[in-house]
């Protein structure tokens, strides 16, 4: 089975999410649960932003061992030498720079034609891998770009010395056929890619980041790049447990793996939740609180007789202790029986009916009969006897 790398970017573009501000030990607990996780690179921030965050990004590099640390740079000389200050103590220092390629980012921001981006790109790739084995150069914008010139300015710059090319979608507007075509193209047309990674990075503008990431893989791309929870600028990242589960559980359909240790998966969502202070929705893929959660009677008898009735994922797989059976107005007295029974209770057949009825009434006005309520309705049910 062939290998996809990890890069995540929770540390950087993940806490570029609007109202998130994570302090240094924040931070560096993250770094600590992503390297548990198993990431192989992770993006630790951008060390020239500010004095805090330059702290943060040297002490991750000087703590975590078992990944890569890196951090973003412009295209600009001083933010690559405060980049070189805070990650050269890492186990493997990293640079990742960055350039507009679209026209639209190089006519309104840029400023600048088509061949001097190249030329600035060149130039601080060079200067770059003077001080860092290890340089990720990413066109920013790559999807709104026109393909020939992505052509020219990647095989220019991976002469200059970059060792990981990153193609982002910066604003979420490919869909995965088109995503998937680029790398293929790409592949076909830059002469020397083979000579590095090729990465993906998604953003969730239309909800499809995850997809185009899984069609970059099936198309060349040789590193992902996500966050925990999808968190990100706007709509936010490529959600990384969403594709590491995806590629798992589909294994016969993409034969990639990753060295993510899956079981890590609730723990590092719960960490990043908690510091970053967004909440998880309810109905969100592999972490959200519904995922492993079965309402109704029909799927509760389901998955009563057997679990692989109404799910794909085991909620071990990704370090949840169990499915969840809610109660609520659809469950069926299977599912309510189970319950009783887990509670510590054993009522005979006419008390189980009554308190069935007590419960199903209840759920006319109730969403989800909790533990609490139960208790009420069995003992209530048992003194009534
Ligand atoms: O989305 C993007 O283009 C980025 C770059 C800095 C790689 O996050
Ligand atoms: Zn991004």
């Amino acid at each position: 089975m062939a290998h996809v790398k990890v890069f995540d970017t929770t540390l950087r573009d993940g806490e570029q999410s609007p109202g998130v501000n994570l302090n240094q030990l924040e931070k560096l607990e993250i770094a600590k649960q992503l390297e548990r996780f198993g990431v192989d690179i992770m993006e630790a921030g951008f060390p020239a932003s500010s004095q805090s965050e330059f702290h943060s990004v040297q002490t991750i590099a000087r703590t975590i061992e078992n990944s890569s640390v890196t951090g973003l740079a412009r295209a600009k000389k001083s933010d690559i030498d405060t980049a070189w200050e805070a990650l050269k103590d890492a186990a493997e220092p990293r640079l990742h720079i960055f350039l507009a390629t679209s026209p639209i980012h190089m006519t309104h921001k840029l400023q600048k034609s088509p061949d001097e981006v190249i030329d600035i790109a060149v130039d601080m790739v060079s200067y770059a891998r003077e001080k860092f084995p290890q340089v990720e150069w990413s066109a920013e914008d790559a999807c709104r770009s026109d393909r020939e010139f992505l052509v020219r300015i990647i095989e220019k710059v991976i002469d200059a010395g970059a060792t990981v090319i990153n193609v982002p979608d910066t604003v979420g507007y490919s869909t995965p056929a088109e995503y998937g075509d680029l790398f293929r193209y790409l592949r076909e047309n830059v002469p020397n890619i083979d000579q590095v990674s090729l990465s993906a990075h998604c953003h969730d503008d239309l909800g499809m980041a995850v997809a185009n990431s899984l069609a970059a893989i099936e198309n060349g791309a040789t590193q992902v790049e996500g966050t925990i929870n999808g968190i990100g600028e706007r709509a936010g990242n490529a959600s990384l447990e969403e594709i590491a589960v995806a590629l798992t559980i589909r294994n016969n359909y993409y034969n990639y793996q990753t060295n993510l240790v899956l079981s890590e998966i609730k723990r590092t969502s719960d960490l990043v939740s908690k510091f970053t202070g967004m909440e998880v929705p309810g109905n969100k893929a592999v972490v959200g609180r519904n995922a492993f959660a079965h309402e109704s009677g029909i799927h509760q008898d389901g998955m009563l007789k057997n679990a692989s009735t109404y799910e794909i994922i085991t909620p071990e797989m990704v370090g949840i202790h169990k499915s969840n059976m809610v109660l609520g107005k659809h469950s069926g007295k299977h599912a309510f029986v189970e319950k009783v029974e887990g509670l510590g209770y054993s009522l005979s057949e006419e008390n189980l009916m009554d308190a069935f009825k007590s419960f199903k009434s209840l759920t006319d006005r109730k969403k989800e009969v909790t533990d609490e309520d139960l208790f009420t309705i069995l003992t209530n049910v048992q003194t009534d006897t």
